[in-house]
């Protein structure tokens, strides 16, 4: 390897068939397929340096509106570090430079919107560039899923994107099954909190099976997953919604009722479901997900979105709307 510097770009993603519980934590293989969209406001921008000292190993993150990058050190660089010890096996690589990496998110972290997802689908992209491997869009949703954040492989492919759940490390990948232009779907993220939640998804899947509703859930989503697909394709925006709002709350009905429970929704989101349930009874298309987090993504189409906002616009309990549209996957700059 030699050195040089590396910049990425990858968006989040916001799954309308969700990801929760795994059949292999040490593979990162998840119990169920997934669906997404990748999110053109919500990204992740972000730097390597590659340099000839092995030792360095840094990290630096600029937050959501913050001016400056911070130096991250703990956890979040322990990841960083066996995540590029684990990419480099993967490719079959010697790692033999150390890095810098600097990451800028143009949305809060941990708040419900897949920061891990646009970080780690970066950083994937970034280390096979640095090992001068050059991976097919499959190879690199793999990487980017043993990254230990599996969502992160939705966010490689463009567009609407089917993770398959696999049954062996090589054909749990991601693909995309339409490009950001086929449907005219815009994702508002109503921001109730920008407070960073306090259990973390991955230690939210390993708790899963302990609902007693997970089993059930399985089996349902053997109907759901090919039916929303099927709406999808159908551009049937009313029955897609539906489903859509029907597996965020089937989603969370897990989280609530695993050991020990996980209570990411506040009166906040309820508030914002209520409302868009209000929107919908004025003919307006919209419906609600929420991923592991307080905060709402509101699913609607372009001609609504004005409306949607200005409803929200007023209401105190919604800080701020981020807006997004279908958009391309990660992209090596
Ligand atoms: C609820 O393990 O991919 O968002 O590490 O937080 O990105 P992070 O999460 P990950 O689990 C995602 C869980 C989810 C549903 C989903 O995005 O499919």
């Amino acid at each position: 390897m030699k050195e040089q510097l590396i910049k990425v770009k990858s968006p989040a993603n916001i799954a309308f068939i969700k990801y929760w519980g795994q059949t292999d934590s040490e593979n990162v293989l998840p119990a169920n397929d997934s669906f997404s969209m990748n999110l053109s406001g919500c990204y992740t921008e972000l730097e390597m340096e590659l340099v000839v000292d092995i030792n360095v190993k840094e990290l630096y993150i600029k937050d959501y509106k913050a001016e400056d990058y911070k130096k991250n050190e703990g956890d979040a660089l322990q990841k960083v570090v066996t995540f590029y010890d684990r990419a480099a096996e993967y490719l079959q690589v010697k790692t033999d430079v150390g890095f810098r990496v600097k990451a800028a998110n143009s949305f809060p972290k941990k708040a419900g919107i897949a920061s891990s997802a646009s970080f780690f689908s970066a950083l994937a992209a970034a280390f096979s560039t640095a090992f001068e491997k050059k991976l097919e869009t499959k190879q690199l949703s793999v990487l980017a899923r043993l990254s230990g954040s599996g969502s992160a492989s939705r966010s490689v492919p463009d567009g609407y994107v089917f993770w398959h759940r696999g049954i062996s490390s090589e054909s749990s990948f991601a693909e995309s099954i339409a490009p950001p232009d086929y449907w005219d779907i815009v994702d508002l993220v109503a921001l109730v909190t920008l407070d960073e939640k306090k259990v973390s998804s991955v230690d939210g899947h390993r708790c899963a099976q302990t609902s007693p509703y997970f089993a059930d859930r399985q089996r349902q989503l053997a109907k759901r997953t090919p039916l929303i697909v099927n709406k999808f394709r159908k551009k049937d925006f009313e029955g897609f919604g539906t489903m859509v709002e029907e597996e965020a709350v089937s989603l969370h009905s897990i989280m609530m009722t695993q050991k020990p429970p996980l209570y990411y929704w506040s009166g906040m989101t309820l508030d914002v479901m209520r409302e868009t349930a209000t929107l919908r009874k004025k003919g307006i298309e919209a419906y609600c997900t929420t991923d592991a987090g307080e905060n709402v993504h509101i699913i609607t189409r372009r001609i609504y979105e004005e409306k949607v906002k200005d409803h929200f616009k007023n209401m105190n309990f919604v800080k701020e709307i981020l807006t997004n549209y279908p958009c391309e996957g990660v992209r090596v700059l």
